[in-house]
């Protein structure tokens, strides 16, 4: 160093002259003679994952090239080569199998172990026949053995088609994979059941019946698994049916309609024996013509919801015992409870 700032004061050419030329000389350097590097991506693996030797700046009139363990190029020591020409790979005595070169150069390393820490050389052979090498490097850390995990529940009693519920595997360990179960089966996202933070939450929304049951979650790292104790989910539905809300909603309905059709038919009736007898025809006439009022009144965006309003109706019209009721108070009761219903 003593010796290099002698010469320059000697030739009298200022620093920031020199720190200049030096500048402009890396910028005018033709892209093509950069130099040959190699970049381990990640440079600190966690065991059992792999890693990527990307060889940047390969020679353009490169032939073939060798990959060797170590910080020099030494054939006791070599991995793989592989000639461009005929695209054959060769294997040298430090292959393991978890090696695979590519074309471009770059060495994948997959399960990597903790004995693959350390320098990794690459051998370029040029059609001039001038080699040039690289060396590279990375370090691969230990992973521990991960601890039991433990699940947690917003709650464990749950109402169906009213709660929904989260639970969440509690880990301390880091760089982890989590799956859930549930009655032993592995679960995968649906339309009510998400999966959030890399899997640590689970999201049931709405719960359903079918979901009570038992849930655990399982951790794991490339070198171990640990499952959490399960939990039990206890969904409570209401005993009267194996029906949805609407179908719930399309009875209430039903019955209440039906209430009103028969008052109606039962004042029809009086009315047609007082002014005569009624045809058959008639009665089925005005049967039909009251459904499609029916509809008419409380169509809406729940199409589905209204035929078996429709459908309940005309099955209550049939199998109800016969209840004289007001005429004119009846329908008026049926809409205020349905848009109760509806608004559930
Ligand atoms: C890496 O390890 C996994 C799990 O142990 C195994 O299934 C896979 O075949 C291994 N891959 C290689 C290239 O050795
Ligand atoms: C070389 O090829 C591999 C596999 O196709 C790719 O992942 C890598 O990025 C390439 N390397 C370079 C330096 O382009
Ligand atoms: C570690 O790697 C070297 C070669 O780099 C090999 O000779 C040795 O057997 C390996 N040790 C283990 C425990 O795999
Ligand atoms: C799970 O972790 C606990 C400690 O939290 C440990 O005692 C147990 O051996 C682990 N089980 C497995 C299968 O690794
Ligand atoms: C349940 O999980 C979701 C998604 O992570 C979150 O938005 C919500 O706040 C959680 N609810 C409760 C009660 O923890
Ligand atoms: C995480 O660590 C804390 C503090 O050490 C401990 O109280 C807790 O039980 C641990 N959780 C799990 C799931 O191991
Ligand atoms: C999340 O769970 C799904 C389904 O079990 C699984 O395929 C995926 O690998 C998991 N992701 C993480 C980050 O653990």
């Amino acid at each position: 160093m003593g010796h290099l700032s002698a010469q320059l004061h000697r030739v009298c050419v200022p620093w920031q002259g020199l720190l200049l030329t030096a500048s402009l000389l890396t910028f005018w350097n033709p892209p093509t003679s950069a130099q040959l590097t190699i970049e381990s991506v990640p440079s600190n693996a966690a065991e059992g994952k792999e890693v990527l030797l990307l060889a940047r700046n390969l020679p353009q009139d490169t032939t073939g090239f060798n990959w060797h363990k170590g910080g020099s190029v030494d054939s006791t020591r070599q991995i793989t080569g592989y000639v461009i020409a005929t695209q054959l790979t060769t294997r040298g005595p430090a292959y393991s199998g978890r090696e695979t070169v590519y074309p471009n150069a770059s060495l994948l390393i997959q399960n990597v172990t903790l004995n693959d820490t350390g320098f990794y050389t690459l051998q370029v052979i040029t059609a001039n026949l001038v080699n040039t090498e690289a060396t590279g490097q990375f370090r691969v850390y230990q992973l521990n053995q991960v601890a039991q995990p433990e699940v947690q529940a917003t709650s464990t009693t749950v109402t169906e088609n009213k709660d929904s519920v989260n639970l969440t595997c509690s880990t301390n360990d880091t760089e982890i994979s989590i799956k859930w179960f549930f009655n032993s089966q592995n679960i995968l996202s649906s339309e009510r059941i998400k999966l959030f933070q890399d899997n640590r939450t689970l999201r049931i929304d709405p719960v359903k019946r079918e979901d009570a049951g038992q849930y655990y979650c399982e951790v794991s790292n490339p070198i171990s698994v640990n499952q959490s104790d399960p939990i039990m989910l206890i969904v409570k539905y209401t005993e009267s049916s194996g029906l949805s809300g609407g179908a719930i909603a399309g009875i209430v309905i039903g019955v209440l309609a039906g209430m009103a059709l028969i008052a109606a038919l039962v004042v029809y009736f009086l009315h047609s024996r007082k002014t005569g007898r009624a045809s058959d025809q008639r009665d089925l006439t005005e049967h039909k013509l009251s459904d499609s009022n029916h509809t008419q009144d409380h169509s809406d965006n729940s199409p589905n919801k209204m035929n078996e309003v429709t459908y309940s109706s005309l099955n209550f019209t049939g199998q109800q015992p016969r209840q004289p009721t007001s005429a004119s108070s009846s329908p008026t009761t049926t809409d205020v409870i349905y848009s109760e219903v509806k608004m559930k």
